[in-house]
């Protein structure tokens, strides 16, 4: 959707449709007058029943005159980037059942609380709501729902045109991210998605290496190669760089999850928990497109995104319970469970990572346990590092983003459960407990001694029904908390 700043005191047309984002204290003292080139919008229309609470709607349309559509903002004091950006969902929900494809929006003015960060939660929530994947659908011309394709912002902030190109180029990337995610396991598999990524070495300051089977085998990733035996498509490990301050050595390195399809292996997943597992790679996809983001904003910093990229499938082939594989970094692992093979080729991705590339930080996006979503639902991402510093960046991010995280703890206690008998280590733990934990236990022994942080998103990476801006599946969750994350890096 195009972003753009509305002319100042350009007459509203008779065709235009003005969403004015009003809180309730606008309403409950008698609805003072609008700002210029608004005054008389709403002349004639009867708002006894709007409130102005959070995300509620209210549309005049009288027929010889511009259009206004309402859009609550709750109490004013209480107003967030977050829930702006909701309310702007709730108005594109509107638009589209009402066939309006342009908008002029006014949100709220610098001298409200909110005024300072509300164009840019404004613009980011409408783009982000205007978001539907249906390639794969023959939609009848009159049962379509159009998505928006322009708001033109009145405001009087001083850099509007700078915001929302960035809101544009960050909302494009998020939506982009969402399609590759929501995008079939037979079109979005190992070998496209690192041709994709290939593609991004096109951007100032981008390269990309991607290390087919035969190299992934001369690095002896023992454990990404064991997940790929039961599948047909081979596997990738690509690494983008990104090079945007030249007057530094220092990297930081995003990790994501590639898994494009999880079966689960030999320990296959039963009907209901299987159906949804091409999204087992969003860590790769949030990875990819937070590089692709930090690019094109040109931040100065430089980023890696590492992706191992494999099926896990069921085969004559395929790994089984009980085999023992090594490592990138050496070590051996027992396979418990066929069906805990993100941490796998994570392993070897964080070994090659924190030895090859050697990064002052490593960050790792996983789709990783059922656990996490038992623990947190679909709100909130689990993240456990071993770090003050990245810890903080991280929360502050989540803050700026709304990207919720929550901390979990990495007792050195937890370590006894992923012992071996045989080999140096288990992929399983030894209790059902502390899932996510455990995961998190695994990994920690193949990043060596680096600044680490664990991002488990099985919750919020997919949506099981739709909430505020964040559409039903992909959500594209990652991107805009790692791309604030970038930009506060101390690097
Ligand atoms: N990809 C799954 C985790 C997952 C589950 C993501 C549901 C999104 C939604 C992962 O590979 C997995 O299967 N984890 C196992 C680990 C267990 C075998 C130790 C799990 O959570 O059951
Ligand atoms: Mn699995
Ligand atoms: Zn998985």
């Amino acid at each position: 959707m195009k972003l753009t700043v509305h002319k100042k005191d350009a007459k509203l047309r008779q065709t235009d449709v003005c969403v004015i984002f009003v809180s309730q204290e606008w309403v409950s003292s008698g609805n003072p007058a609008l700002p210029r080139n608004l005054s008389g919008l709403l002349d004639g229309a009867d708002l006894s029943y709007f409130k102005g609470k959070q995300s509620e709607t209210y549309l005049y349309a009288p027929k010889s005159s511009a259009k206004a559509i309402l859009c609550g903002i709750g109490e004013e004091k209480k107003a967030t980037a977050e829930s702006l950006r909701n309310a702007a969902s709730a108005v594109v929900g509107l638009c589209r059942d009402r066939g309006v494809t342009e908008i002029c929006a006014a949100p709220p003015s610098g001298q409200s609380p909110a005024g300072d960060f509300s164009l840019k939660a404004i613009a980011e929530g409408l783009s982000l709501a205007n978001y539907s994947f249906d390639r794969y659908r023959n939609v009848p011309a009159d049962e379509a729902k159009p998505l928006l394709k322009a708001a033109h912002f009145i405001t009087d902030v001083k850099n509007a045109a700078a915001i929302l190109r960035e809101a544009e180029i960050i909302s494009a990337n998020i939506l982009a991210c969402r399609d590759l995610v929501n995008e079939t396991s037979e079109q979005s598999n190992p070998v496209s998605i690192a041709a994709q990524a290939r593609k991004l070495a096109s951007i100032k300051g981008v390269t990309c290496t991607v290390l087919g089977k035969k190299e992934i085998e001369k690095k002896k990733m023992g454990l990404l190669l064991a997940v790929n035996r039961g599948s047909k498509i081979e596997p990738r490990l690509v690494v983008l760089a990104y090079k945007g301050d030249h007057g530094s050595k220092k990297y930081c390195a995003l990790v994501g999850k590639g898994i494009t399809f999880d079966s689960g292996g030999v320990n296959l997943k039963p009907s209901g928990h299987i159906e949804t597992m091409r999204m087992d790679m969003a860590g790769a996809a949030a990875v990819m497109y937070a590089l692709k983001t930090a690019a094109e904003l040109k931040l100065r910093k430089n980023l890696y995104a590492v992706m191992p990229l494999t099926e896990n499938m069921i085969s004559n082939e395929a790994y089984r319970p009980g085999d023992i594989f090594t490592a990138y970094n050496g070590k051996t692992v027992e396979v418990g469970n066929t069906d805990a093979e993100g941490r796998l080729i994570l392993a070897d991705a964080l070994s090659y990572t924190v030895r090859e590339l050697k990064p002052a930080y490593v960050v790792d996006l996983a789709t990783l346990t059922g656990a996490c979503i038992v623990a947190f639902g679909e709100i909130t991402a689990a993240f456990l590092s071993n770090d003050d510093g990245l810890r903080g960046m991280l929360k502050s991010a989540s803050e700026t983003s709304g990207e919720k995280l929550w901390e979990l703890p990495l007792f050195p206690e937890y370590d006894e459960n992923m012992k071996s008998d045989i080999a140096d280590i288990s992929n399983m733990s030894a209790e059902r407990n502390a899932g996510t934990i455990m995961g998190a236990v695994f990994l920690k022994n193949f990043i060596d001694d680096a600044k680490w942080a664990h991002i488990d998103i099985a919750g919020t990476a997919w949506y099981s029904k739709q909430r505020g801006y964040r559409p039903k599946n992909a959500t594209g969750y990652g991107v805009r908390l790692l791309t604030d994350f970038v930009r506060k890096l101390d690097i």
